[in-house]
């Protein structure tokens, strides 16, 4: 009979209505509670992995701050090295009528230390050879060798340099793919002449001049190296390889 008065109606209404309201806030409580609780397990785990970056990048910071003052600053506190005193008269540099191989042999020269200038190309060589004797007044010499021979080269080399007292050598002759490529299409010979130029050059300048820097105690040796020896080089895959040095 109740039910179907108007008034009875708004009162059962306004009666359930907080009730069913309060039970809402309670579980969606309750769920925030326990969704948090387990949030704060990996905001903990997470806050663990984020201080373990951190540290590493703070001491990896630390080292390369360290390394980047004893390399560059340090050095010229007591003033430029004399490369003549410390390593011998003579630097050899492969690959050196073009790029970082000719920055390097004139930057040598600048600081006084006499050139040998290996490349393929004589008029090249002559070329730089003399630019370089007349800008620096130091004495250079060349060989006119092609590192993409095998074992060829070396004899001449080695008899070049036998009685040249070398104090420094730069390693940096080095090929490139011609193109980026997947490494089953690289030709055998694109194969063959960067293991030639890019690891056999570097490792068969070194056999020749090492025994005379051992002997005197004193001697350089610089490999020019790539970025791409530090990180996956995808379709430049040897080439990254090659530069592992
Ligand atoms: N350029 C870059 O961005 C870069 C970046 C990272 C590392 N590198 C490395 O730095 C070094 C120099 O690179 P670069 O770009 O300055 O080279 P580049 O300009 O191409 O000069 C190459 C030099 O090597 C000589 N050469 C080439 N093939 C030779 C061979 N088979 N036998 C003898 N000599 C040869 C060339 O002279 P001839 O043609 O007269 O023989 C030239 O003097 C390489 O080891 C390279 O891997 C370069």
């Amino acid at each position: 009979m109740h039910g179907t008065v108007p008034w009875f109606k708004d009162f059962q209404t306004r009666r359930t209505r907080p009730v069913i309201t309060m039970a809402a806030v309670d579980r969606f409580y309750l769920l925030y509670r326990e969704i948090s609780r387990s949030c704060n397990f990996y905001i903990e785990a997470l806050a663990i992995v984020g201080a373990w970056y951190t540290v590493r990048k703070c001491i990896s910071l630390v080292f390369d701050t360290y390394s980047m003052l004893r390399l560059h600053l340090i050095p010229k506190l007591g003033g430029e090295i004399d490369l003549v005193k410390q390593y011998g008269k003579w630097a050899v540099v492969t690959g050196s009528t073009n790029g970082i191989g000719k920055a390097y042999a004139e930057e040598l020269a600048k600081r006084h230390v006499n050139v040998i200038l290996i490349s393929r190309n004589k008029e090249k060589l002559e070329a730089v050879s003399r630019s370089i004797s007349e800008t620096y007044k130091v004495e250079t010499d060349f060989i006119v060798a092609d590192f993409s021979k095998g074992r060829e080269p070396y004899t001449a080399i080695k008899k070049a340099l036998k009685d040249r007292e070398i104090g420094i050598l730069v390693n940096n002759v080095g090929m490139f793919y011609p193109y980026p490529d997947y490494f089953t299409n690289v030709s055998e010979d694109v194969l063959w002449d960067m293991i030639n130029i890019n690891i056999a050059s570097a490792n068969m300048m070194t056999h020749i001049v090492l025994p005379g820097m051992v002997e005197k105690k004193k001697g350089a040796i610089v490999n020019v190296s790539s970025a791409s020896c530090c990180q996956p080089t995808p379709m430049l895959t040897i080439y990254g390889a090659s530069k592992n040095m």
